[in-house]
């Protein structure tokens, strides 16, 4: 998926993934040491599933966790970062250390309104961490304790981040290098990555 001719090529590969991935899960293993139950990390779906697997598979205490889901702010509006809930936590989150686990932080305003949202619920703590971090990107500023990559303003996918519901279980962070190409034709790179691997 390296191909200068082709429309995505690799940023991120599954060696430095898991490498990174180790390397903030043993962070947080050791700042939530302490913790009296185990900590509960929060996935925002969907696209910090694969993070949020590998991430508590690399964890070295025991963990608890949940989902939540908000509908998505109009990209196109008033980048008045109005969101809402629409798939809330199973648990009460009061006295626990809470980790909002998001697969990518860009404006802010997700994270920004989670966190909010989260901190009226009374955790005993309340911490953030993406798997990548387009700081470039940022409208509001957001508190994030622990981010695997800083990555710049360019579009990316896979590794559980989707272009219109595809490319969600590519393994690997692709880098689009032409955006209207793949608006053009979607299953672009689907071909490419599944088709003529499994050929
Ligand atoms: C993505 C990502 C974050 C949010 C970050 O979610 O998972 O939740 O956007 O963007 P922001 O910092 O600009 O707010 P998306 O709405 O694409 O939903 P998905 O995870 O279901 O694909």
């Amino acid at each position: 998926m390296s191909s200068p001719d082709q429309a995505g090529e690799c940023l991120i590969s599954r060696a430095d993934l898991a490498r990174g991935i180790d390397r903030i899960a043993l962070q947080m293993s050791n700042d939530l040491a302490s913790s009296t139950r185990p900590p509960l990390l929060v996935g925002v779906l969907k696209g910090s599933t694969l993070f949020l697997a590998d991430l508590m598979r690399s964890m070295h205490l025991e963990v608890d966790i949940d989902f939540i889901s908000i509908s998505a702010y109009s990209p196109s509006g008033s980048s008045s970062g109005v969101v809402r809930i629409v798939k809330d936590l199973e648990v009460d989150i009061a006295g626990r250390d809470v980790v909002i686990v998001e697969d990518i932080v860009d404006t802010g305003l997700t994270l920004n309104y989670l966190r909010r949202s989260l901190a009226e619920r009374g955790p005993r703590s309340l911490r953030a961490v993406t798997l990548l971090d387009k700081v470039a990107r940022r409208i509001v500023p957001v508190d994030v304790e622990y981010s695997a990559f800083e990555i710049a303003d360019v579009f990316v996918l896979g590794y559980g981040l989707d272009f219109q519901g595809l490319y969600r279980n590519v393994p690997e962070i692709l880098a689009v290098k032409d955006i209207a190409k793949l608006a053009n034709d979607p299953m672009l790179l689907v071909r490419s990555l599944f088709v003529e691997a499994g050929a």
